[in-house]
């Protein structure tokens, strides 16, 4: 089976072009389901309902959040009853939200996905490590095909997670720096790893946002709200061949696609 996955889409427009584009990527790169980390979809942070409704008409499968998780709290409520969209495995216990997502597509496949959020240049979370292996008990009898999300700023810290994840889940996919890197691979034993898979979104600015602004930010010292970049909209993501019997990876393919 295979599946893409999107990296974080950034602006409202960027949830208008994944919404516009799914049924036709779908098809033509013969796609079993297709997974989204929509953090910074409301206004570059957060996820509010209407766009959760709007990437799932569209017929994302699976939404997965990063450490912008819960900057709009209006999509608590969805992020506690729909199976399809969860937060952070690694937050506090107490934190509103499922840990995991989980969907049967229509061939029968269970495809789970989860993101753990890294501790190196990150606000303080639980240890990603042990939620790794909480979150795989738990998926072991209700999974046959599981992504991890990587969220996290340091590439290490990232193939260290990879490593750990090696051999037990199909695919261990990097997000959060919003740079796709060149390191796409299948580990020694059969899970597919990339750093980072990049983002949905401007990308004629900074990770998303306009330049003159952080610019600005930059010089002065001084904070201000960083309005998101316009021009040179780009999808990317990668591409996994699954073998839903495994668990495994076949193949890892990083996927990029400008806005006509
Ligand atoms: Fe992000
Ligand atoms: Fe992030």
């Amino acid at each position: 089976m295979r599946i893409l996955f999107l990296g974080d889409v950034v602006g409202g427009a960027a949830i208008d072009l994944v919404v516009c584009r799914a049924k036709v990527l779908r098809a033509t790169h013969q796609l079993d389901a297709i997974v989204v980390n929509a953090e910074n979809a409301a206004a570059g942070s957060g996820l509010v309902p209407s766009q959760f409704r709007a990437l799932t008409l569209a017929g994302i499968d699976l939404i997965t959040l990063g450490d912008h998780a819960l900057r709009k709290r209006e999509i608590v409520p969805i992020l506690e009853s729909d199976p399809r969209i969860c937060r952070p495995a690694n937050l506090a216990p107490q934190c509103p939200g499922r840990n995991f997502a989980l969907v049967t597509l229509p061939s029968g496949v269970r495809l789970a996905a989860f993101t753990v959020l890294g501790r190196t240049f990150m606000k303080p979370a639980e240890c990603p490590i042990e939620a790794i292996d909480r979150l795989l008990q738990q998926l072991q009898p209700l999974a046959d095909v599981v992504l991890v999300d990587l969220h996290a700023e340091a590439t290490a810290e990232k193939q260290l997670l990879a490593r750990h994840l090696d051999g037990k889940v199909a695919m261990a996919l990097g997000t959060h720096t919003h740079v796709p890197t060149a390191d796409a691979c299948i580990m020694p034993k059969g899970t597919a790893f990339q750093t980072d898979i990049g983002m949905c979104g401007p990308h004629d600015g900074v990770l998303g946002r306009q330049t003159e602004a952080v610019m600005r930010s930059a010089r002065t010292g001084m904070t201000e709200p960083w309005p998101l970049a316009t021009g040179d909209m780009r999808l990317h993501g990668t591409i996994v061949e699954a073998d839903p019997s495994t668990g495994l990876a076949r193949s890892i393919e990083p996927f990029s696609e400008r806005a006509p």
